[in-house]
């Protein structure tokens, strides 16, 4: 098995840190990474992608990651992340991998979670053939629905707050940011 504290270099700069990010989580293709940029925009914050962060740390894409070392290396990864963010990252927005609040104990301590709450046949609308490829857990449809509906209502459960995200990108965002507004968040 990989050592992931070799191959995941990340170093600690402090601990204990009550953090305030805004972290958005839902089901693979709900637009977690375009809301997140919108969002990261108008806010004027940084916006940090977990996949990207984690395929640039192993320089590995996450299909090779899944296919050579197996899925269990790349939910220990996600792990190792969250604890990082938890101890290093303030003020931005965390887009995560859509399994990663499932696998992930305790995501609710890098601040605010927002679940995006998307339908199956949106999702299937959206993603386009070569972004179902690059996600190993897409590869069959039917599959991908079944885990969608096992997951739906646990997003739910960890979610600080959920947002019926069937509508564009832009709507999301005002959504989202009347949200944060009113309970005082941002
Ligand atoms: C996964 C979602 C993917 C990626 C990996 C596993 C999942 O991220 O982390 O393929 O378990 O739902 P996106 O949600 O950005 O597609």
């Amino acid at each position: 098995m990989v050592n992931i504290n070799t191959k995941f270099h990340l170093k600690k700069m402090d601990s204990g840190l009550c953090c305030n990010n805004i972290v958005l989580i839902g089901f693979m293709g709900s637009g977690k990474n375009s809301i997140g940029a919108l969002l990261a925009q108008k806010l004027g914050r940084i916006m940090l992608d977990c996949d990207s962060l984690i395929e640039h740390n192993v320089q590995m894409t996450i299909k090779d990651i899944f296919k050579i070392h197996g899925e269990h290396v790349f939910r220990e990864y996600e792990s190792k992340l969250v604890d990082w963010l938890a101890c290093n990252v303030q003020n931005a927005v965390i887009a995560t991998g859509g399994g990663l609040p499932i696998f992930t104990h305790g995501i609710n301590r890098l601040g605010v979670v927002l679940y995006l709450d998307v339908d199956f046949d949106v999702i299937l609308q959206r993603l386009t053939d070569e972004e179902r490829a690059k996600r190993p857990l897409f590869a069959d449809i039917d599959k991908a629905h079944a885990l969608y509906q096992k997951r739906a209502a646990l997003y739910q459960h960890i979610a600080t707050h959920s947002l019926d995200a069937n509508v564009s990108c832009e709507e999301i965002v005002h959504k989202a940011w009347c949200l944060l507004k009113e309970k005082g968040l941002i």
